[in-house]
């Protein structure tokens, strides 16, 4: 099936996850949404979060798309349920991959940065409890991190400051795991690798979304069978520039008011 696999995020944050799917799915067709105008999500209502993510869903589907990644951890922890219940669609949402995390911790403490949406959501708190028994885990807002990404700034003295502060606690607790709990943090990598000590390993949910994409697109036939080279498109409402940086001018974004 020729039609596109649909990708939305709050803003340039799920293009990691794009990443992993084409890496995987390279002649699936897809159309990423970066709603950065109304970037970022984490702090706004549940209720602002499902209107958010209905929007995005329907022009995804106005665009002929066979199946939606909710690219984003707090749109998944808030809305996935009433997409899923209003909408004839597949759709692969993203949560904080604590299960490898404290199924795997030698030290019994692990941290979780994500946002205040994620972190206060209702199956965040399902998922914790389901893997956390005997387990520290350490959460923390990353608050002001999104809009230095958005802004372009992920590699700065700002964000050096942030990070210090967030980790800070996490590494008094002697973490030896921390969850990439939003999107947008795999871009933060290269910083964390800096800072962190060496046996702290940092993981994030990407790959497996990609395979759970895979997984569901086969088991609903809806995988693109054609092998030739796919058409991806990006749209923002925000700027060309910061999310053609980030796809490394590697693929067509196009200025969308959505
Ligand atoms: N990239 C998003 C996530 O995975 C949202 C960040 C935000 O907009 O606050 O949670």
């Amino acid at each position: 099936m020729t039609q596109p696999i649909g990708i939305f995020d709050s803003g340039i944050g799920g293009t990691s996850i794009f990443k992993e799917i084409h890496a995987l799915l390279p002649y699936e067709n897809t159309i990423y949404l970066a709603d950065s105008k109304y970037a970022p999500y984490g702090n706004k209502s549940k209720q602002e979060i499902i209107d958010l993510s209905i929007k995005n869903t329907e022009l995804l589907l106005s665009k002929n798309c066979k199946l939606i990644v909710v690219a984003c951890n707090t749109a998944t922890t808030n809305a996935i349920k009433i997409l899923r219940n209003n909408y004839n669609v597949p759709f692969i949402g993203i949560e904080p991959a604590i299960k490898p995390a404290a199924l795997n911790t030698q030290t019994k403490a692990i941290g979780i940065l994500a946002t205040k949406g994620t972190l206060s959501s209702e199956l965040f708190h399902q998922t914790t409890d389901l893997y956390s028994n005997g387990i520290n885990v350490v959460e923390q807002v990353g608050e002001g991190i999104v809009p230095l990404i958005e802004d372009g700034k992920t590699y700065s003295e700002e964000m050096k400051a942030l990070l210090e502060a967030y980790l800070k606690p996490m590494l008094k607790a002697n973490i030896d795991y921390l969850v990439l709990g939003c999107t947008h943090y795999p871009y933060l990598i290269p910083l964390l690798l800096e800072m962190l000590p060496k046996h702290v390993k940092i993981i994030d949910s990407g790959l497996a979304v990609a395979r759970q994409t895979k997984n569901i697109l086969e088991q609903n036939t809806l995988l693109n069978l054609r092998k030739k080279a796919s058409k991806n498109i990006f749209y923002t409402n925000g700027r060309v520039s910061i999310l053609k940086d980030i796809l490394e001018n590697q693929f067509e974004v196009k200025s969308l008011d959505f």
